[in-house]
């Protein structure tokens, strides 16, 4: 847990990094577990790296005895004080010895050992990334400093049934008074980031796994025994992620057994620690009457990604916190590609892109925006950012772009071969991509070092009598908090250009002599550049940035009949959505103030009716391409922020579409794909389903009373969550006194499933407008509800916060007022969990007048408070600036 406020808040530099003084070359560690207390033994073998004394890392603990080369120290012989025992030693190599006491059930704050569930049936875990193992012992807890770890857990035999570690197994045995040991030896050197522990009365599936390179594998996943059955989806991931990885990478599991826990008290996603991944269960747990397909493909992806950090992360690690996205973004890509190769690549891009555009582009445009790779931080907590892991995953996919399939997997073969063991940086990473393709690639590095999401801006000339098409690219980097000075970046610009009739040209620069592919990737690399095409016998229709090129802005002057075109021809996916997403900000701009009129709007419901009568567009795609940017992210076109405003308008284009697709095609649209209607999880039937939402969303705008009884029928009928979830949300938009006995039925179906209530909390959260507070309050009293549980408080407070923009910004501020309290409750008991979710102020400043005086005052007052977390302090001191 953090330090409260008043102790002083230090600011930790990238430029002050220094390398360890002493390295631990082995760590021997022996606990005997407790629910209230448990004590830990360590020996450290240190070596010295520096004329320096040794200084360990401890927080929140009780240091019960400390010995050097088995010698007790006396009181005079080290010093403890503000979290850093100090101890100094004449010999270059000694062993130090501790004894600590932990208390596991008082620690509400999830980091280093506690308790998940209750008193009496709960099971013991271990959360230590980031500096998580300081409240375990006394360590030099920082990435750079890697070991080997022999682990042994000693705990009553009929409590803690299971003992699990990371490492291979090496011995268990009996012990007396009931009680019970196991030990457990890791062969790879590692970080205290990322050791664990678990202990208690699990479950378990299991299954024999061979790796390419031969070895045999058993893997297993626990889980408590009222879930142990909806783990079987992710078994089934797991064994596809580490094919993958051998397949893609050419990289082997390397332990001889792999575990995976499921928990339901859990701060983040989920956790790579070395052979023991443990996961917040809301991605780890599947079945059709529970989860959605949303979520099955979430399980999916986060299973890969913690698989894919065992060399990604684990075999080659950070050197310090600010080179987080050298693991997480690089992660994220290769999460990313793996779920592109099990399912759509086209729509696995408008899934990331869609994204980043909710998540990090607002991140990037308020007080909290800071680069991939930030230069310092207060709380490195709060760093786990939608910037380090999304932004940082589409620079990794930049960089593979400029290299290319085989040029990215000789860079990345080169750089696990040379990094292997080694706790690495964003150079490394950069110079072996380069080195193994004999280029360099150290440009990128700006990408690195600087924040906010670049504008490109486009400007094209068509000169007929010449046939040439000249375009001009520019780039531009607003300021950002503390980073005035912006410098030009690296930008892949991918392109094709179309003729009216929709066929891509062949491109053929100026100086070239003949004419090569449709498709061209331009590098802007300076503040502008100008290119001329040859040949061009008409004035054309560019498909700029194409499959997303580089996490930038783009602007360029389309004419609607122009998107309309891309929209109808482009052949790739994500730029077809891309011109619609493009096309509804533009008809957006015609929905606001009440009218809706203009080209665009017509352009773009035009287009779209057209698209959904014409059988060759896929179920899926359709899905995508009728729904517009949502209200966060048009949120972001406008200056001064009014999000009922903005609803509105939201709301009217989308009834514009409705009208114009007509009653009678969504009506039949409607019951085509309900006939159809299965608990299938085949990439078909998931399509089926999304599309349904969207035609019984359309419908009700045009046909509510209709469309009622359809949600009605369809709750009733769901053979699974996705549409069951799916009707009961269009239904309480529809008409929320409707909907009431619904919700109340679906409270009673699934008492107990903690992951189907957080559903139930996080839908009614993000029902829109005035009455959402209202709404929230009353949810709160729910038996269900507590401040304890982060699921629970992201399904609730955070839902309500991030997603349900009218409702949140309520013009009379009292949504503030009342987020601010609970963040001070939450605080008390889980910094992490507060700081994320008064994250939701980010953006008060560009709010209309009348609500960021509101938000302004929450926050100014929170911020003077001097009772918070450090985590929570952070947060609220950059965003009040
Ligand atoms: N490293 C984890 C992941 O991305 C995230 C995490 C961070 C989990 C900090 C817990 C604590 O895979
Ligand atoms: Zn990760």
């Amino acid at each position: 847990m953090s330090d409260r406020s008043d102790a002083p808040t230090s600011v930790i530099r990238l430029a002050d990094y220094r390398p360890p003084a002493w390295a631990v070359e082995d760590v021997v560690l022996e606990f005997d577990l407790g629910i209230d207390h448990t004590e830990v033994t360590s020996r450290l073998t240190l070596v010295r790296q520096a004329d320096e004394p040794i200084r360990l890392n401890g927080e929140g603990i009780e240091l019960l005895e400390l010995t050097l080369d088995g010698r007790p120290l006396g009181d005079g012989e080290y010093i403890l004080a503000n979290g850093v025992l100090e101890v100094a030693v004449d010999a270059d190599r000694c062993t130090l010895g501790a004894r600590v006491a932990v208390r596991p059930a008082e620690n509400t704050a999830f980091e280093g050992l506690y308790l998940s569930g209750s008193r009496d049936r709960g099971f013991l875990l271990t959360q230590c990334e980031a500096e998580g193992f300081r409240h375990i012992t006394y360590f030099p807890d920082r990435p750079d400093v890697l070991s080997k770890y022999t682990v042994t857990l000693r705990a009553d035999r009929q409590r803690f049934p299971v003992l699990l570690a990371g490492g291979n197994p090496d011995g268990t045995g009996d012990l007396a008074d009931g009680r019970h040991w196991a030990r457990f030896v890791d062969p790879h050197p590692k970080p205290s980031y990322l050791f664990a522990l678990v202990a208690g009365r699990l479950e378990r599936i299991s299954h024999d796994y061979t790796t390419a390179d031969g070895r045999a594998v058993a893997l297993h996943i626990w889980a408590e025994a009222d879930v142990i059955d909806r783990c079987d989806y992710a078994m089934d991931s797991l064994i596809r992620s580490m094919q993958w990885d051998e397949r893609t990478y050419g990289r082997n599991y390397d332990l001889d057994v792999f575990h995976v826990v499921a928990t339901h008290d859990f701060n983040m996603g989920a956790m790579e620690n070395k052979g023991l991944n443990i996961f917040n269960a809301k991605y780890l747990l599947a079945d059709p009457d529970s989860s959605t397909d949303d979520e099955y493909r979430h399980v999916e992806a986060v299973v890969a990604h913690e698989y894919f950090h065992n060399w990604s992360g684990n075999r080659v690690t950070c050197r310090d916190w600010f080179q987080l996205s050298l693991k997480e973004g690089l992660t994220v890509f290769r999460e990313q590609s793996f779920s592109a190769d099990m399912n759509s690549v086209s729509l696995k891009r408008i899934e990331d892109v869609a994204l980043l555009r909710r998540a990090q582009f607002p991140e990037d445009a308020g007080p909290l925006s800071h680069p991939v790779r930030p230069s310092q931080y207060s709380e490195i907590n709060n760093f786990y950012t939608a910037t380090v892991y999304e932004k940082g995953s589409e620079l990794v996919r930049m960089l593979a772009g400029h290299l290319g399939r085989d040029g990215f997997r000789k860079g990345m073969d080169l750089y696990f071969d040379r990094h292997d063991g080694d706790a690495a940086t964003i150079e490394d990473f950069l110079k072996s991509l380069g080195d193994a393709n004999g280029t360099d690639l150290s440009a990128y590095l700006a990408w690195y070092g600087q924040a906010g999401t670049p504008r490109l801006t486009a400007e094209a000339r068509y000169d007929a009598t010449q046939s040439r098409y000249r375009l001009t690219l520019r780039q531009r980097t607003p300021a950002s908090a503390g980073q005035t000075v912006k410098h030009a970046l690296p930008i892949p610009v991918r392109l094709s250009l179309f003729d009216a009739s929709g066929k891509a040209l062949p491109l053929r620069l100026e100086g070239e002599a003949t004419a090569g592919a449709t498709e061209r990737t331009i590098v802007l690399d300076g503040a502008e550049r100008s290119i001329v095409f040859e040949d061009i016998a008409s004035a054309p229709v560019p498909s700029l940035l194409r499959g997303f090129s580089a996490p930038v802005i783009l602007e360029f002057d389309y004419a609607p009949e122009e998107l309309g075109v891309l929209l109808r021809h482009d052949p790739d996916g994500f730029n077809r959505w891309e011109a619609g997403q493009q096309l509804a900000g533009l008809a957006y701009d015609d929905c606001r103030d009440g009218k809706v009129d203009g080209a665009a709007i017509g352009a773009w419901t035009r287009a779209l009716a057209q698209l959904f009568g014409d059988p060759s567009v896929e179920d899926a795609l359709l899905a995508e391409l009728l729904t517009p940017p949502g209200e966060i992210e048009l949120v972001e076109r406008q200056p001064e922020r009014d999000p009922d405003r903005i609803r509105a308008s939201r709301q009217a284009m989308l009834r514009a579409l409705a009208s114009r697709i007509g009653v009678p095609a969504l009506r039949a649209r409607y019951e085509a794909l309900r006939a159809a209607t299965s608990a299938a999880l085949d990439a078909t039937s998931q399509a089926q389903r999304q599309l349904k939402r969207r035609v019984l969303d359309l419908l009700s705008l045009v046909d509510e009373a209709h469309a009622r009884e359809l949600a009605r029928a369809q709750y009733d009928e769901a053979p699974g969550m996705t549409d069951r979830l799916a009707a009961l949300a269009t239904l309480a938009t529809v008409d929320p006194d409707a909907a009431t006995p619904a919700f109340a039925h679906f409270r009673h179906r699934y008492e107990g499933n903690a992951l189907a209530l957080d559903k139930w909390f996080a839908v009614q959260a993000q029902l829109p407008g005035e009455t959402a507070l209202g709404r929230i309050q009353s949810l709160e009293r729910d038996d269900a509800f507590t401040l304890k549980n982060p699921n629970r408080v992201q399904s609730l407070l955070g839902s309500f916060a991030r997603a349900n923009p009218s409702g949140f910004h309520r013009a009379d501020g009292a949504a503030y007022r009342w987020l601010a309290d609970r963040l001070v409750a939450i605080d008390a008991l889980n910094p992490q969990v507060a700081a994320r979710v008064a994250t939701a102020f980010n953006g008060w400043k560009r709010l209309e007048p009348v609500r960021r005086e509101s938000a302004h005052a929450v926050v100014a007052e929170l911020a003077s408070r001097k009772d918070l977390s450090r985590d929570l302090t952070d947060i609220l001191a950059r965003v009040a600036l």
